[in-house]
């Protein structure tokens, strides 16, 4: 696999463009298949994570390739099992089984696998479509959901995003009206009832703990742009704090940014709204205090990124993961490049101000490959990053190529050491 050579950054400036984001993308694809109707989605990132999902569908029967930067997918007829190879590769693959159940009245999934960073069950997605009238039966690794959805009201025990996006598709066509309570509210649950909507869905609350779905017939097509990453954003604000940078991010949306926005600036950054999107200046050096919560509180995705940034800070931050249950395995790869962080259960205590210093690292999953290619930017000398071309390509669209835009010195180089 490929590794990255990773040198200490100077001040990152200039401006790049925020691509589309990744974890708005996937459920889009996946409600395309509630319709026979071409679907055309535009400035679809170039992720593998978004190749998986096209191949996913077209193994369920449905025509779905991408055309430049355009998604097309045609879903006329879907009555092939999933793939299984390409069901495994992604825990997002879950987000068919609510379109699929909705569509054809059963679906059978091999159960999506944990990863590095939890268990990821999707009790709460079975559960809500058991509410809707369907059955759910799991065997041998195998789920399989089946019968005529009818509305009704569904309590989700945690404000899950997969399985808000799950039953909100699953109630666009089933008989009735469906309240879904506690819901997920994160601006990619707002963007998908946005989609569906235009595909004549009939939903109100997205965006709320409060989502109500009156069942229609059927969907028709749609064209549609989905939101910016703020992910990705807040991964090259991060990047930018932690060179003393002056960047635009393009693109960006701050109203979707505000708890990241908030804890840089109140580490001294100076966070500037622009009609083209966020400039980020400065140097984030005060210490912070990060808990991580459903949305709108501060994103569990961005907390391996910002950390990188609280070990640069003068100070003790404090960070408390309550999202995923082994979300810290950065740390034992920052501590090796000489942060002082200690971990105790959910509870990261960051000690700021030690000098990072390059090393040979290795990355264990999406965000931890990002916020380590950020830790090499801030230490002394290079770093050599392992594992992480993989998983960046998963979820990045062009991290390094815009690092380097802003003057970055990172170059993929082929791993000598392994085969
Ligand atoms: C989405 O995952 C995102 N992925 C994740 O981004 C993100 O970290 C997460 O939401 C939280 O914001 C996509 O949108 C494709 P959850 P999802 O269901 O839907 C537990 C990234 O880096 N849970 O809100 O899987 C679960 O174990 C990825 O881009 C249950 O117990 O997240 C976790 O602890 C990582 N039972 C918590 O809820 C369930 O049925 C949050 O999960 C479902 C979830």
């Amino acid at each position: 696999m490929a590794q990255y050579r990773i040198c200490h950054s100077p001040r990152l400036s200039g401006e790049v463009s925020v691509s589309t984001a990744k974890n708005a993308v996937l459920p889009i694809i996946a409600a395309a298949l509630l319709t026979q109707e071409e679907v055309i989605i535009h400035q679809t990132p170039r992720l593998t994570d978004v190749a998986h999902m096209l191949g996913i569908l077209r193994s369920c029967g449905a025509e779905a390739e991408t055309e430049g930067t355009d998604a097309r997918v045609r879903a006329l007829a879907v009555d092939s099992p999933a793939d299984h190879g390409l069901l495994r590769t992604m825990r997002a693959s879950v987000l068919v089984l609510g379109p699929l159940a909705a569509r054809n009245g059963a679906c059978s999934l091999t159960m999506p696998g944990g990863c590095a960073i939890g268990q990821r069950p999707i009790d709460l997605h079975l559960k809500g479509l058991q509410k809707l009238g369907a059955k759910v039966e799991q065997e041998g690794g195998t789920v399989t959901v089946s019968g005529f959805l009818k509305g009704a009201n569904v309590y989700l025990d945690f404000p899950s995003v997969g399985a808000t996006e799950n039953l909100v598709m699953a109630a666009t066509l089933a008989k009735g009206v469906t309240r879904i309570e506690n819901a997920a509210k994160e601006p990619e649950i707002t963007d998908l009832c946005h989609f569906l909507t235009l595909m004549g869905a009939r939903i109100a609350g997205a965006g709320t703990a409060n989502i109500i779905v009156e069942g229609v017939d059927h969907l028709h097509g749609a064209e549609y742009t989905p939101i910016p990453d703020r992910i990705e954003a807040g991964t090259l604000a991060c990047a930018a704090a932690l060179t003393e940078g002056n960047v635009l991010l393009e693109r960006a949306r701050t109203d979707h940014m505000r708890a990241l926005l908030f804890k840089l600036s109140e580490s001294g950054v100076i966070v500037q709204e622009d009609s083209r999107g966020l400039r980020l200046r400065g140097k984030a050096r005060h210490p912070m205090e990060a808990r991580t919560l459903s949305y709108p509180g501060f994103p569990t995705d961005m907390q391996a990124p910002l950390m990188v940034v609280a070990t640069q800070t003068h100070g003790l931050s404090v960070f408390l993961e309550t999202i995923f249950e082994n979300r810290y395995m950065h740390v034992v790869e920052l501590n090796r490049m000489g942060a002082k962080i200690r971990v105790e259960g959910q509870l990261a205590l960051i000690q700021g101000g030690h000098t990072l210093t390059g090393a040979h690292v290795s990355a264990t999953d999406l965000r931890a490959a990002a916020a380590l290619m950020l830790a090499g930017l801030a230490a002394q000398g290079e770093t050599i990053l392992s594992d992480a071309a993989g998983h960046l390509m998963r979820g990045y669209e062009g991290l390094e190529e815009k690092l380097k835009a802003l003057g970055a010195e990172t170059e993929k180089v082929e791993d000598t050491e392994r085969e």
